[in-house]
């Protein structure tokens, strides 16, 4: 059996990579120390595909920890998902941030060198790519992050180009995600944000469950069509899927020995704020209350992935749409409406 290592593989992300993985056939031991998730999403996932990932619990800054790891299995390939992602919070607390995702991903690394473990995937953002003028982001589009999170993402994309280039038969990729949202289709496993959320899809599914009031829409003056800005959404279980073919690639000829390919992981279409708060009601049955407010400091007109070369280089493509990224999301969260806990 090929064994993955899946670095916060307990997480929102992390649980539908681990799912997807056992259900192609890999083994996957989950690394995670439940920072901002919990046991249970991996009792999920054993039960929904009746295989059963390995869970060590541990700090990916615990170099001790990663050592025994990799010591006690045998692991052939890495997705390493462990680390902090909220902007805000990197921005009040950036020394956290530093620490936990890139001091974190140098043990990974370095734990991973010294046991023969060469081929590891990335989970990084798009926000590396800051506030680009020009649609669609190719991978090639300039990267100029604007806050710590995208930062980190970017200064451990170049870590691991480095370390990838040595010349030891090292193969990574980077793989640089939408917005992803949505959630298995069992309703069992799904995202749990603690505390308040800030992305739109939690927010939505939160109001709708009742723990909110309304929605607030931030700002209706963009120049889109109906004024409100435009995100490209994917669906968790198309991403987890890139996340297979990107092993499988790693792990086959086709890979490229001490080469770090990026890849963007998108559908290539934006939906606009309303369109998603249309698209959630329909999902719903019934009317989810909205309003407009001030415009989210920070946020851009527009973001959307050029997706061609994750077709090219994987043969990936995402299938899902919003309707389903809608109606996945919901069933989760009804079932759920206390995520884990
Ligand atoms: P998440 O918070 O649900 O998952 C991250 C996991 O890492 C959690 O299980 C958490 O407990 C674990 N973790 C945190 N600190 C740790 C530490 N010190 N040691 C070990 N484990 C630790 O987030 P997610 O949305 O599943 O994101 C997974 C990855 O994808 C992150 O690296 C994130 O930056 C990246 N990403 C997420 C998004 C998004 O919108 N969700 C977008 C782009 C990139
Ligand atoms: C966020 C992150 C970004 C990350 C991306 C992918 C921030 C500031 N940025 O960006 O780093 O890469 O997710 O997951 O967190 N919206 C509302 N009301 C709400 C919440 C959001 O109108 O309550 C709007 C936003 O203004 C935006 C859209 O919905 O136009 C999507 O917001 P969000 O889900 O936070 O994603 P991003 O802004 O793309």
């Amino acid at each position: 059996m090929t064994t993955i290592l899946t670095t916060g593989g307990a997480g929102y992300i992390g649980s539908h990579i681990t799912l997807e993985l056992l259900n192609s056939g890999y083994d996957v031991v989950v690394f995670d120390n439940f920072h901002n998730s919990s046991r249970k999403s991996i009792e999920r996932v054993s039960r929904i595909t009746n295989g059963a990932p390995k869970l060590v619990e541990g700090d990916i800054r615990d170099q001790a920890a990663l050592d025994a790891l990799f010591a006690s299995h045998k692991i052939d390939a890495v997705i390493h998902l462990a680390g902090l992602k909220a902007v805000g919070e990197s921005v009040a607390r950036p020394a956290f941030y530093y620490d936990v995702n890139v001091a974190g991903s140098t043990a990974l690394f370095n734990a991973m060198l010294k046991h023969g473990v060469r081929h590891a995937v990335f989970s990084s953002s798009a926000t590396v790519y800051g506030e680009p003028e020009i649609m669609p982001i190719e991978e090639t589009t300039a990267t100029a992050p604007v806050n710590p999170y995208g930062k980190t993402k970017l200064m451990v994309e170049q870590i691991l180009t480095d370390i990838t280039g040595i010349g030891e038969g090292w193969r990574s990729m980077v793989l640089r995600y939408f917005n992803p949202v949505g959630a298995h289709i069992s309703g069992q496993i799904g995202e749990d944000p603690l505390g308040f959320p800030d992305n739109l899809f939690p927010f939505i599914a939160q109001v709708a469950t009742g723990r909110r009031e309304k929605l607030n829409i931030f700002g209706d003056d963009y120049p889109t069509p109906d004024g409100t800005a435009i995100r490209d959404y994917i669906h968790v279980m198309d991403l987890a899927r890139g996340h297979v073919k990107a092993i499988d690639y790693l792990l086959s000829e086709r890979a490229e020995n001490n080469q770090t390919p990026i890849v963007n992981l998108g559908t290539g279409n934006g939906f606009s704020v309303k369109e998603v708060h249309a698209a959630w009601q329909k999902a719903c049955g019934f009317n989810i209350p909205a309003e407009i407010t001030a415009r989210r400091d920070g946020d851009v007109t527009i973001y959307c992935a050029d997706a061609s070369k994750a077709e090219a280089l994987l043969g990936w493509k995402a299938s899902q749409g919003l309707a389903e990224m809608c109606e996945d999301h919901w069933r989760w969260q009804k079932a759920n409406p206390q995520g884990y806990s």
